[in-house]
């Protein structure tokens, strides 16, 4: 696979081709991924839940995503790496700056921040000194404490317009990638339809420009038991997770996943 770059997924976009993300934290699933066809790997703080075994993403360290970060490089062969700053991380623009610095020496090619459009200077600063940025929204993981649960959002008219609205400004922030986590399937086509950036969901529906699982809820392991109505189990079906990775990859591309039981409604 030659290697994926921000003008891939601008590509990929502008022919309707969906783009294939999965959460990768090592370098063994990094070469698995890479082989079964998946554009982006992104080191997620979900590792904070699936590996280190925390109830939230709050406990990760930049020190825990740098680690990581650096294993998923040594297997990646050709997608592009993406890593979380994860929670405080960026509270502050020297923080924000530093921080990105550790991520892309460890071996990223861009990094994600959660938030709406108060991220916009952040994101005008890392992009002007060479940091690509994917701007995360909707439901954002790191504030749970804020919205009192893993919920929906932008059900409400009012907070959907905003939506709208803060994506677009950090699109002309500079941001190069949105990433859009249970928000009505609606809202998303719409989000995905207003800025040129490629947009990728997970909860989001159909019609974003790709999509994301994080690995482990996709090969049907749970710690808690307790999956979100958003993940598919694609182990189901299939003998080795060399094949559920490669069947994850084709039901994104053929867009047959997410169906429409994955989505939410407004
Ligand atoms: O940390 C993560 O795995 C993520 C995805 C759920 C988008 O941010
Ligand atoms: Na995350």
């Amino acid at each position: 696979m030659p290697d994926v770059t921000l003008t891939t997924l601008q590509a990929l976009k502008q022919k309707g081709e969906k783009i294939a993300m999965l959460t990768c934290y090592d370098a063994t699933f990094a070469r698995a991924s890479c082989q079964a066809g998946v554009d982006v790997l992104l080191i997620g703080d979900s590792l904070g839940m699936v590996l280190q075994g925390h109830d939230s993403t709050l406990p990760v360290s930049v020190a825990d995503m740098a680690y990581h970060t650096a294993s998923v490089k040594r297997g990646n062969q050709g997608a592009m790496i993406v890593a979380d700053l994860p929670f405080m991380a960026y509270a502050t623009l020297e923080q924000t700056l530093h921080n990105a610095g550790l991520l892309m020496q460890a071996g990223a090619h861009m990094v994600k921040v959660e938030g709406a459009a108060w991220l916009a200077e952040s994101i005008a600063r890392l992009a002007e000194r060479g940091v690509p940025v994917c701007a995360h929204m909707g439901l954002t993981p790191q504030a749970v404490n804020i919205l009192g649960g893993y919920k929906v959002q932008g059900r409400q008219q009012a907070q959907a317009r905003q939506m709208v609205a803060d994506a677009i400004a950090l699109e002309q922030a500079g941001a190069a990638l949105l990433l859009l986590e249970c928000v009505p399937s609606e809202l998303a086509g719409e989000i995905s339809r207003a800025v040129k950036v490629p947009v990728i969901g997970i909860g989001a529906g159909p019609q974003t420009d790709g999509q994301v699982l994080v690995l482990h809820d996709m090969l049907g392991l749970s710690l808690s038991g307790r999956v979100p109505k958003f993940v598919k189990n694609f182990m189901q079906g299939q003998s080795s997770i060399q094949d559920a990775l490669a069947a994850y990859v084709k039901a994104v591309k053929d867009v047959s996943f997410p169906a429409a039981e994955h989505g939410f409604s407004a």
